[in-house]
């Protein structure tokens, strides 16, 4: 494996690509087993979870599985109420479900619990979060994180769906920044 250069930065490669296959066939007969008999509906976060979502979905079993894809998108509202957040592309009626978040990476947990406050205003039966890299040393907000396939230090990584301003989403490696 090379180093890759993105924009004005080089990275350097840190996690191969079977080992997080592994890791995410690990989570995903965790799922199979813990979920059995549910009909999960697994809500991925765009744009970072796409590769994650493809590979994790590929080794699930569970009949009834279905997949959607969500994304936080920001807009200005009037003067009074500042920069809005909302959930877009969300068309399935979650009351009631077996709901499964799939994210890329946690970091400080701010985006993510952000989200899970969206979606418990929806009334699911329950949610599950599961998130493909975790970064244990930088969060800063409290989260319960049922599923994790790889934790990381607190550095930057690019690959895996995870971008560097807009690139290095295509690797199928984790790349870390060359500093
Ligand atoms: P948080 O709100 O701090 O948890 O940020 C999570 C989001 O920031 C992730 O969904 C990623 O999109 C992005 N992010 C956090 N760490 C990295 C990184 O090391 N590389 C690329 N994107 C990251
Ligand atoms: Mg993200």
């Amino acid at each position: 494996m090379n180093n890759i250069k993105l924009h004005d930065k080089e990275f350097k490669p840190l996690i191969k690509a079977d080992e997080i296959d592994k890791a995410i066939k690990k989570m995903a007969g965790q799922i199979n087993q813990d979920l059995e008999g549910e009909k999960p509906l697994f809500l991925s976060i765009l744009n970072g979870s796409f590769m994650f979502t493809s590979d994790l979905l590929k080794c699930i079993t569970i009949p009834g599985t279905e997949v959607s894809f969500v994304k936080l998108a920001s807009y200005e509202g009037t003067s009074s109420t500042g920069s809005i957040t909302e959930l877009i592309g969300l068309n399935q009626n979650l009351n009631g479900r077996t709901v499964v978040i799939l994210e890329d990476m946690i970091d400080s947990g701010k985006s993510i619990a952000y989200m899970i406050a969206l979606i418990q205003k929806e009334k699911p039966k329950t949610i599950k979060l599961a998130t493909m890299f975790y970064k244990p040393k930088a969060i800063s907000t409290p989260l319960t994180i049922d599923y994790c396939a790889i934790e990381l230090e607190n550095d930057f990584v690019v690959g895996r769906g995870l971008d560097y301003d807009g690139l290095g989403r295509n690797y199928p490696d984790l790349y870390i920044i060359n500093e």
